[in-house]
C-alpha cells in the first residue's frame, strides 16, 4: 500500500473523512502525539488500528469524541452512568484537551475497543486539525499512538512515515505536537480517582481541579492480560539506542553511548550529548523527548 501525506486543509480532512467511512485507518496530528484513527464504534476498524500498529489486542484504545460535553457521549451510548461528579469537574476544567478519562463503557462501544473490560477511555482533544476531523466525521474516532507497538510516539508526520509505510493510506500533517507527549489517563472508576499513566496535565493541576489529592498509579501490567492500568507495561516508548538519560550534569561522555541531558549541554559539543531542555522549562522537555529518542535511534550505527 502506498502511504501519502497530505497537509492539514479541508479537502484533506474530506479525504481522510471518505477512507475513515468505508472502514480504513488514517493518522492525524494531535496537540500530545500523532495519532492513527480509525471509526470507534466499527468492529472491523479496530482491528485494522491493531493491525497496522502489531498491537495486542489486550491492550484497550483510547475513543476521541466529536464533543468536550460530556453529557452528549453518555446520551450518545459511549459511555454509561453511574459517571462520577469528579468527571464533569475534570472535563470542564481540562477539554478539549490532554485528559483521557476512564469510565464505565457505554452500550455502544465494541469490545474490542476496550480489549473486553466494562471501562472505556475518553478524550476530546485540543488541536485544531483532531477537532476538524472529529467534527467533520460526526463520529468517534479510536485513535492510539501511530506509532508500532513498543516503540517511540511520533510527534510529527516524517516519524509516522517512519513507523507506519505501507502499512496505512493516509497521513494528514499538521507539522510538529505541541505537548510531545501523551494525555494524562486518570481512572474515575477508583474513589477516588487515580492517574493511570502520566501525561501533559501534571498530578497536581489534576488534584487542584478535584480539591483532592490525586495518586499516580504504581502497578505495572502483566504481560498479555488486560489489568486496569494496562499500557503501563514493563517496556514501552522504547528506543534502540543505548543511551543515559541524565539528570544531573556529568563530567565524562563516554562515546559508546549516546547521552540525554534534562537540562542544558553546559558546553559539551561532542555529537553524543544530546540537551532536552536548553531552557530548563519541562515544557521543553516534553516537547523535545521523544524527537530526541528517534534522532539518537538514527544515529545508531546499523
Ligand atoms: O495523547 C494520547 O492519549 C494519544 C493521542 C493519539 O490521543 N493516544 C494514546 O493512545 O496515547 P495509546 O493507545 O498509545 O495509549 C492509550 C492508553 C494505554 O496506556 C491504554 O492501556 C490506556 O490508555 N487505556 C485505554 N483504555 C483503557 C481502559 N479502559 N482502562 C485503563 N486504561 C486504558
Ligand atoms: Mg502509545
Amino acid at each position: 500500500m502506498k502511504t501519502r501525506v497530505l497537509p492539514v486543509s479541508r479537502e484533506s480532512i474530506k479525504e481522510a473523512c471518505e477512507i475513515l467511512r468505508r472502514g480504513d485507518v488514517v493518522a492525524f496530528p494531535t496537540e500530545t502525539v500523532y495519532g492513527l484513527g480509525g471509526l470507534g464504534l466499527e468492529t472491523a476498524a479496530i482491528q485494522k488500528i491493531f493491525e497496522a500498529k502489531g498491537r495486542p489486542t489486550t491492550d484497550p484504545l483510547i475513543l476521541h469524541l466529536p464533543s468536550p460535553d460530556l453529557q452528549e457521549a453518555i446520551s450518545a451510548g459511549w459511555v454509561t452512568e453511574p459517571v462520577p461528579t469528579f468527571a464533569f469537574a475534570l472535563t470542564k476544567h481540562f477539554w478539549p484537551g490532554p485528559l483521557t478519562l476512564v469510565l464505565k463503557r457505554g452500550r455502544l462501544v465494541p469490545y474490542p475497543l476496550t480489549a473486553g473490560l466494562e471501562t472505556v477511555a475518553v478524550r476530546c482533544p485540543a488541536h485544531p486539525a483532531a477537532r476538524q476531523l472529529l467534527s467533520s466525521l460526526g463520529a468517534p474516532l479510536a485513535a492510539p499512538s501511530a506509532n508500532r507497538f513498543g516503540h517511540i510516539s511520533p510527534t510529527d508526520a516524517p516519524a509516522v512515515l517512519q513507523e507506519l509505510n505501507g502499512k496505512i493510506p493516509l497521513i494528514l500533517d499538521g507539522g510538529p505536537c505541541p505537548a510531545g507527549i501523551e494525555s494524562t489517563v486518570v481512572s474515575l472508576i477508583d474513589d477516588p480517582p487515580v492517574i493511570l499513566r502520566p501525561g501533559v496535565i501534571s498530578a497536581e493541576s489534576i488534584s487542584e481541579s478535584l480539591g483532592i489529592k490525586c495518586e499516580i498509579s504504581t502497578s505495572l501490567s502483566q504481560k498479555n492480560t488486560p489489568s486496569t492500568s494496562p499500557g503501563m507495561l514493563a517496556s514501552h516508548y522504547a528506543p534502540q539506542s543505548p543511551l543515559y538519560l541524565c539528570r544531573e550534569p556529568i563530567r565524562h561522555f563516554d562515546p559508546k553511548y549516546q547521552f540525554i541531558l534534562f537540562g542544558p549541554r553546559e558546553g559539551s559539543s561532542a555529537s553524543n550529548v544530546h540537551s532536552l531542555s536548553p531552557d530548563h522549562r519541562p515544557e521543553t522537555v516534553a516537547r523535545n523527548l521523544y524527537r530526541t529518542l528517534r534522532k539518537v535511534d538514527s544515529l545508531r550505527p546499523t
